[in-house]
């Protein structure tokens, strides 16, 4: 069979990525795919730009559309990012008849519904593995291997340099924002970095596992998302005092009131396989009823990690090009015309423990009051202690921090609660809440 051709739009972190593993294991890949795959053009922004990659036979051009218009180009591998050009061009390449590949969790997570429905109406494959926890192949564990399941829930350390910082902070003791700029320097993290601390990246990703285990359309509006801006040394520390370690992490959870679509950051016990995922690592736990938890980790962002996605991808369009249209598989995993109209629960309706840290002046009956506020809420609390050393006087009075933890209950009756202790004249600044997940 004659070579296939390739277009790529970016030739940064990853599209360098493709390049080396594409052109190293050429063989293989042909074995595999039943075909030479060949990348014939290239998109980029800067021509000047100096690249450390071997692109003898490859146009470089800094015109995307004259990529996807190529008439001598099969597949568009989109590698930009965001949905500005990535949008046009992918959309283009679909109008021309090119199958997609994207690594894109952005431009799927907004505009996949749209994205998938033209890919139908013209018999095209939209591929998009890497857009999820970089090198786990969890799009086709989840869409293929898990496909006898009715997922129950799923959870996920799934932005890797939230996961590099929170890690660095936690073992070495490092400072967030010289953790960041080393992850920006590594490739892992995203154009704009506010994507990955505030975890909108995340949410992204969420939006994508969720509809392919539950069978929902793409709701990235409906993702409750926090970031890891607000972790202190002094939280990830008392976490530790209690057993647990802070991770972010993205959750969906299937509940007889509709669907738990959440990330933030997360107590997780450290003796849970998760808690000791660390660094750019990535894992995704899912529980299935008839498999129950199976778990998924490897390199959650880099180039080659993420090149390994993509080219897992390539060869998965290569073969399709060969194959009945008819007996492909489902975008979303599901039939388009099947997908269900669970409701997306809101934050208020979550179920979860907390880890609470407050600051007070430290006065008889300030422990009463605040558990009063508790019980009045029906929070049962689990564990309570002080610190033993102050932290400094407030009007002449000592200062001290408590920090708690309560049993399961719903997230609006913690807000209901914080909200009273917060305007308790013995309790200072704002409580810090973080929640915690078991995971069992
Ligand atoms: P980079 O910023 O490293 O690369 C982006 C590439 O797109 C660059 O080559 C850039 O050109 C090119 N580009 C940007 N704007 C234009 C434009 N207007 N016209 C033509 N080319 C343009 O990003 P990454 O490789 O890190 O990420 C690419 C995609 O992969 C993103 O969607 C990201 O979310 C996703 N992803 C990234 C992972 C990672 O670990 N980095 C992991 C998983 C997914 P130039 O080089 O000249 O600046
Ligand atoms: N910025 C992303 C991350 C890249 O850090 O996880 C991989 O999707």
């Amino acid at each position: 069979m004659k070579a296939v051709k390739i277009g790529l739009l970016g030739l940064g972190t990853v599209g360098t990525g493709v390049i080396s593993v594409l052109k190293r294991n050429a063989d293989e890949i042909a074995r595999r795919a039943g075909s030479e795959i060949t990348v014939v053009a290239a998109a980029v922004r800067d021509l000047s730009k100096p690249r450390d990659i071997d692109s003898s036979g490859i146009r470089i051009t800094d015109d995307p559309m004259s990529v996807v218009n190529d008439p001598e180009i099969d597949i568009v591998v989109e590698l930009i990012g965001g949905d500005g050009v990535a949008l046009d061009g992918v959309n283009k390449a679909l109008e021309n008849g090119k199958h997609v590949v994207t690594a894109n969790k952005a431009l799927i997570a907004l505009h996949g519904n749209e994205i998938f429905k033209t890919a139908r109406s013209k018999g095209l494959v939209v591929a998009f593995e890497s857009a999820v926890a970089g090198g786990i192949p969890i799009i086709k564990s989840i869409r293929e291997g898990l496909s006898a399941n009715r997922i129950e829930w799923l959870a996920g350390i799934i932005n890797g340099t939230s996961n590099y910082i929170l890690t660095q902070m936690t073992e070495g003791g490092r400072n967030f924002d010289d953790v960041l700029a080393e992850a920006q320097a590594l490739g892992y993290a995203e154009a704009d970095p506010a994507f990955d601390i505030e975890g909108t990246d995340a949410a992204h990703k969420l939006t994508i596992l969720a509809s392919i285990a539950f069978g929902i359309s793409l709701q990235f509006d409906k993702v409750y998302q926090e970031g890891i801006t607000n972790i202190s040394s002094e939280d990830i520390t008392y976490a530790q005092k209690f057993g647990y370690r802070i991770k972010h992490l993205g959750l969906a959870r299937r509940t007889d009131r509709g669907i738990e679509l959440r990330v933030h950051p997360t107590l997780i016990p450290e003796q849970k396989l998760i808690a000791n995922v660390n660094d750019v690592m990535n894992a995704v736990l899912v529980q299935g009823d008839a498999v129950g938890p199976t778990l998924y980790y490897g390199a959650g962002a880099g180039s080659e990690p993420t090149a390994s996605s993509v080219v897992a991808d390539l060869v998965d369009v290569v073969r399709t090009i060969t194959t009945d249209p008819e007996n492909r598989v489902p975008h979303l995993a599901f039939q388009p015309d099947t997908l269900s109209d669970l409701a997306i629960l809101p934050i208020e309706e979550i179920d979860t423990a907390y880890y609470l840290r407050m600051g007070v002046i430290n006065r008889p009956g300030v422990l009463a009051a605040i558990t009063e506020i508790f019980g009045n809420k029906g929070i049962s609390i689990e564990t309570i202690s002080q610190k033993e050393n102050g932290d400094g006087k407030e009007d002449g009075e000592d200062k001290v921090s408590i920090i708690l933890l309560t049993h399961n209950t719903k997230e609006g009756h913690l807000c209901d609660a914080i909200k009273q202790i917060e305007q308790l004249d013995t309790v200072y600044g704002s409580v810090t809440r973080l929640r915690v997940e078991t995971l069992s």
